[in-house]
């Protein structure tokens, strides 16, 4: 596995690859990587000739009072994964390199930004699109391969390639989960015991939610408070951010049931937001 620090090396060995017609297949990573990462490794290497991965703990994403400073760095165990996973290039950008001095360039995918997760976490999806779209035009995928498991950041990542015109195909992969039902996160390491046990509160209640829909038992307009009262029944449960049904292409609260329903939580468990959402189809 070849490892690269430096974003203009990354770009010429990109552009040497496509200009051999190569497949690149990408995926963005903050690190600490756990089988919800790996699964979308395992598919990029299946769909490309090459699959480019990068470990990236972004500051522009981190509001002032977040982890970025406690967030996990496991290097050394990361590269060992990601050599067991073939991977043939991990790109670990110098943030000094990413942000220059004189750095004032940001991409607001305005609408989509400021709703579910961007309520509650100013300028973090302006980071993140900023980010991507950099780590876009410098590793020049054929393929994006992220996950269902921040839909918002998806669904964003999506539009910023549409209408900035990225000539990457993105796709979108489940959400791995614990075996019993937690949805895979970097952060899932920050629990101690009880908060663990806890946490799973999330996922049973999407489950549980989404069977009630699909069985035709509940109206739409219960949803929100059904699934805050079925959250709100955990003691560890600190606070309960947003539990809901939205549109899954505005992310605008749904009163009537459409043919996608996206159902999306964000909690916090003691000090730790923990998110989640499923997708639920009406036939
Ligand atoms: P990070 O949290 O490391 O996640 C990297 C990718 O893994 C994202 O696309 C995320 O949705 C996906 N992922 C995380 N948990 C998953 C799970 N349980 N199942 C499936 N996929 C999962 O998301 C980021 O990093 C950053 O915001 C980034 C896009 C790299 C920009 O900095």
């Amino acid at each position: 596995m070849e490892r690269i620090r430096i974003p203009r090396i990354m770009q010429e060995t990109s552009k040497k690859l496509l200009y051999k017609s190569k497949s690149i297949g990408f995926v963005p990573t903050m690190g600490a990587l756990h089988e919800g990462h790996l699964s979308l490794i395992r598919r990029a290497r299946v769909e490309n000739n090459i699959v480019v991965v990068s470990i990236f703990v972004n500051p522009l994403q981190f509001g002032p009072k977040e982890d970025f400073d406690a967030y996990p760095r496991p290097i050394d165990r990361d590269i060992e994964i990601l050599q067991k996973e073939q991977t043939d290039i991990l790109f670990m950008p110098d943030a000094a390199l990413m942000y220059a001095e004189g750095f004032c360039t940001f991409v607001e995918v305005e609408g989509l930004s400021n709703k579910l997760c961007g309520a509650f976490r100013p300028g973090h999806f302006r980071g993140v699109a900023t980010v991507v779209c950099k780590l876009l035009n410098i590793v020049k995928p054929t393929n994006l391969y992220l996950g269902q498991k921040d839909y918002q950041q998806a669904m964003i990542i999506k539009r910023l390639c549409d209408d900035l015109n990225i000539d990457t195909n993105v796709v979108i992969c489940r959400t791995v989960r614990e075996p019993d039902g937690l949805a895979m996160s970097s952060r899932n390491l920050y629990l101690n015991e009880a908060e663990r046990k806890a946490a799973v509160v999330i996922s049973k209640t999407l489950t549980h939610i989404s069977d009630a829909i699909i069985k035709g038992r509940i109206s739409c307009t219960e949803v929100p408070s059904m699934m805050h009262r079925l959250l709100r029944e955990e003691p560890l449960v600190s606070e309960v951010q947003y539990a809901g049904i939205f549109d899954p292409h505005t992310f605008e609260p749904l009163t009537e049931y459409k043919r996608g329903n996206l159902l999306a939580i964000a909690l916090k468990i003691g000090t730790i937001r923990l998110i989640d959402n499923m997708l639920v189809e009406i036939k």
